[in-house]
């Protein structure tokens, strides 16, 4: 069918245009490093190459393995390793001039079945843990500059966490997790990690007399993450307080997993907001001398676990799914020292604009059926990420099949909702798709269409 191939060739040419950052956009790892910090993302190792390759290597100075020096996914089967993804970042690291921080060792979640399900003494439970820290830890010895060993031990309130580990071990798992990786390699700094204690609160106090624990039994801790997955609108008023009280006990402090999501869709506004905070938050490390580096987990929201465990959420990341740098990278820019003007927001620049113009074209009719095109164009001056398109028919008609869009329909009112490859439009920029609808009695266009739930221009054609 022609229409389908001309609206193939449209998309092709849309994701051709969605460029690197500008020439003049400003390069966050030599900034962070005039402050004295790394900046960081979390990395899928099979997507090193081509466009993320290129802005994971040009961008950052720190990566993290999002899952690939997971226990579950270097030893699946009981003393069998698979370290492939492991090395693809490790070596990708190199190549670029990056530090890498190894995550994790020692978690309640994503671990191997074999470990999960199998029933051990805890004395056996022990010494395979000990074994596996030094195992991991000996591959990549002089690598990797800082650990994650222990991640995510503690309760919302503060308590520890009834991993399996401290079911069966009790506290002292920890100790020995930080006593094992300290001998596999000396120069790596050593973190204990958990969410939700970004700002004081219960669970923070938890960590923080935690650590005041292992540092008087000794344990070799040299620093404790603050993963940052936060809410747009919830950051914690006191980050840069909680990560200077930890600071104070002796210990190196980093935001380890920093996104910031919202409720889709993203709007101009939420947009401008987060960049507000991921200022705001990059601010906080700079304020504490001890405050190593931050890490955003994922550079991209293509790359992004958020939407995957918070249906409805997203957009938590500073580019966007074009690879585009959203307001949120040039918040951090700023936070950074560039004074270069770039993603809004600031005294004198153009307020944030939304619009849409769609075009609706009946592209062949029969008897009982039609072929239509429709296009839409982002008339606004900030980028579309994620969209959904409505329309009522005004003469019954239905639409029986779709491509490059996913369309349902419910009474009269049908709903177009992008897919993954046509997601992110950028100003000016459009996205295209098609279907067959049936009609009976007549086939008249539809009078409006709504984007993300604001009004269209509309042509018919
Ligand atoms: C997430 C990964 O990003 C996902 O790909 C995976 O499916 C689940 O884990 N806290 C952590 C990270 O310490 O390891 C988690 O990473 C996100 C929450």
């Amino acid at each position: 069918m022609t229409a389908v191939s001309a609206l193939t060739a449209a998309t092709v040419a849309l994701v051709g245009l969605a460029a690197p950052a500008h020439a003049a956009d400003p390069v966050l790892r030599d900034l962070a490093a005039t402050k004295g910090v790394y900046y960081g993302t979390a990395v899928t190792s099979s997507k090193l190459s081509g466009t993320y390759g290129a802005i994971t290597g040009a961008q950052f100075d720190s990566i993290t393995p999002a899952n690939e020096m997971k226990w579950g996914t270097v030893e699946p089967n009981r003393g069998s390793f698979s370290w492939a993804g492991a090395d693809r970042v490790v070596n990708f690291a190199e190549a670029n001039g990056q530090q890498v921080r190894g995550h994790t060792l020692v978690w309640h979640s994503q671990m191997p079945n074999w470990l999960a399900n199998g029933s051990f003494s805890n004395t056996e439970l022990r010494t395979i843990m000990n074994d596996h820290v030094t195992t991991e830890v000996t591959r990549y010895k002089g690598r990797i500059d800082h650990w994650d060993v222990v991640n995510e031990p503690l309760n919302e309130d503060g308590t520890m966490r009834t991993s399996k580990f401290y079911t069966q071990l009790g506290e002292s798992y920890i100790a020995d997790a930080f006593r094992a990786a300290r001998a596999a390699d000396p120069a790596a700094k050593l973190y204990i990690n958990d969410y939700n204690t970004d700002g004081t609160g219960p669970k923070s106090n938890g960590m923080y007399s935690l650590v005041q624990r292992l540092k008087a039994q000794g344990v070799p801790i040299d620093g404790v993450g603050f993963q940052g997955h936060l809410i747009l609108g919830q950051v914690p008023a006191t980050l840069q307080a909680n990560l200077q009280r930890f600071a104070d006990l002796g210990v190196e402090v980093a935001i380890t997993e920093l996104d910031i999501r919202m409720t889709l869709p993203a709007t101009a506004a939420k947009l401008a907001q987060q960049k507000t905070e991921f200022k705001a938050v990059t601010n906080a490390c700079l304020a504490v001398a001890r405050c190593e580096g931050v890490t955003v987990w994922g550079f991209t929201d293509s790359d992004s676990w958020i939407p995957d465990v918070f249906p409805g959420e997203g957009a938590a990341t500073p580019y966007d799914a074009g690879f585009q740098p959203k307001p949120a990278y040039y918040g951090i820019a700023e936070a950074l020292g560039w004074t270069g003007d770039g993603g809004g927001g600031d005294p004198g620049d153009p307020v944030p604009t939304t619009g849409c113009a769609v075009t609706y074209a009946v592209q062949s009719q029969w008897n009982t059926g039609f072929t239509a095109a429709v296009t839409v164009r982002n008339t606004g001056n900030s980028p579309v990420n994620g969209w959904t398109l409505r329309w009522t028919w005004p003469s019954g008609q239905s639409v029986t099949q779709a491509w490059n869009a996913t369309v349902s329909q419910s009474g009269a009112q049908a709903t177009a909702v992008n897919v993954a490859h046509n997601a992110a439009i950028a100003p000016g920029g459009s996205a295209g798709f098609g279907f067959n609808g049936a009609w009976s009695g007549g086939n008249t266009a539809p009078g409006a269409f709504t984007l993300n739930g604001a009004a269209c221009t509309l042509a018919l054609s």
